[in-house]
């Protein structure tokens, strides 16, 4: 099942090889948490801190509101918190960490550091990308920009403007801003969704079934990957890492689910 194809021949060579091995042995391993009333959407908790129970929903592919729930992965008619951000954010990328809200601005080139706390942003450009027009850095989900978060911090991944390859940016979150930018040379018409994990880029197919692309961001390398991520179709619409957890979290076609038994979840809130 879990076989590399291509460059890699099979062999784990390094210590970043065997993290990805064991997050992609949790593909196809996911856990219904529960169905949501849209089809698109993304969940989160804070990728930076372990023992935080508080969820965030962004529904649709557009908004403005901010859903906060205390102690509810199942999103049931617990208390929540909403959140207006006084700014439409595009796509299904946002992520949160260390008590911001990291989301791309729809219409700009502008990716918006909020502060939960005092609702102070904090906006840095990305030049030579592609955020309107319907251009999508992943079309299913009409992502321009997926933020992402691993155990080397924030990682933004979108579209070269002049290339239409994948491009992955490090972000300083203190203050905010650009550190580094990687063009991994794969077209973004092949992708259908992607995350970080252990500094390795994983990215699926255009129908989201399968990882077929995985890009070492330290050594600046790729290699060919094949491993099952799900057997049906539908719209996936966020596929995240979340390193302090050691999860995946999915929004897979209206339903929400995560890389562990529901059991175990449940027992850590
Ligand atoms: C998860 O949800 C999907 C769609 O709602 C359904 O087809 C599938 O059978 C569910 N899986 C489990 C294990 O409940
Ligand atoms: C949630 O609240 C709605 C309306 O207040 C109600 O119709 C529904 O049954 C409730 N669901 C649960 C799971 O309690
Ligand atoms: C996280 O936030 C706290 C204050 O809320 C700050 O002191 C700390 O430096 C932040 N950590 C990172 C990695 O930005
Ligand atoms: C993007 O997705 C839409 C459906 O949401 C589809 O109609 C369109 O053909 C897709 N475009 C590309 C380039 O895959
Ligand atoms: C995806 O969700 C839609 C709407 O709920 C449903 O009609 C469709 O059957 C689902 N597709 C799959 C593959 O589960």
């Amino acid at each position: 099942d879990d076989t590399f194809n291509g460059s890699d021949n099979g062999k784990i060579t390094d210590t970043p090889m065997k993290y990805g091995r064991k997050i992609l042995s949790q593909l196809s391993q996911f856990c219904n948490i529960t169905n949501m009333q849209t089809t698109y959407g993304a969940w989160m908790s804070d990728a930076a801190r372990f023992n935080e129970d508080r969820y965030w929903l962004a529904e649709h592919f557009s908004g403005r509101m901010l859903l906060e729930y205390q102690n509810a992965p199942l999103f049931l008619n617990t208390s929540k918190k909403i959140t207006d951000i006084k700014m439409f954010y595009q796509g299904c990328g946002h992520i949160i960490s260390n008590g911001s809200f990291y989301f791309h601005k729809a219409g700009s080139n502008q990716l918006i550091k909020f502060d939960l706390e005092t609702g102070r942003t904090k906006a840095v450009k990305i030049e030579n990308s592609r955020y309107n027009k319907l251009s999508y850095l992943f079309n299913n989900s009409k992502t321009y920009f997926k933020f992402a978060v691993d155990e080397n911090g924030l990682w933004v991944i979108f579209a070269s403007s002049s290339h239409d390859t994948v491009m992955v940016a490090k972000l300083k979150q203190d203050p905010f801003s650009v550190q580094t930018v990687i063009d991994t040379a794969y077209p973004k018409m092949k992708t259908g969704n992607g995350f970080i994990a252990h500094g390795i880029l994983y990215i699926t197919d255009v129908r989201d079934r399968r990882v077929t692309y995985t890009f070492d961001l330290k050594k600046e390398s790729s290699f060919g990957a094949s491993f099952d991520l799900r057997l049906h179709d539908g719209i996936l619409t966020m596929l995240s890492y979340y390193p302090k957890k050691q999860l995946l979290y999915l929004w897979d076609n209206g339903s929400v689910k995560n890389s562990k038994t529901l059991d175990q979840d449940l027992d850590n809130v």
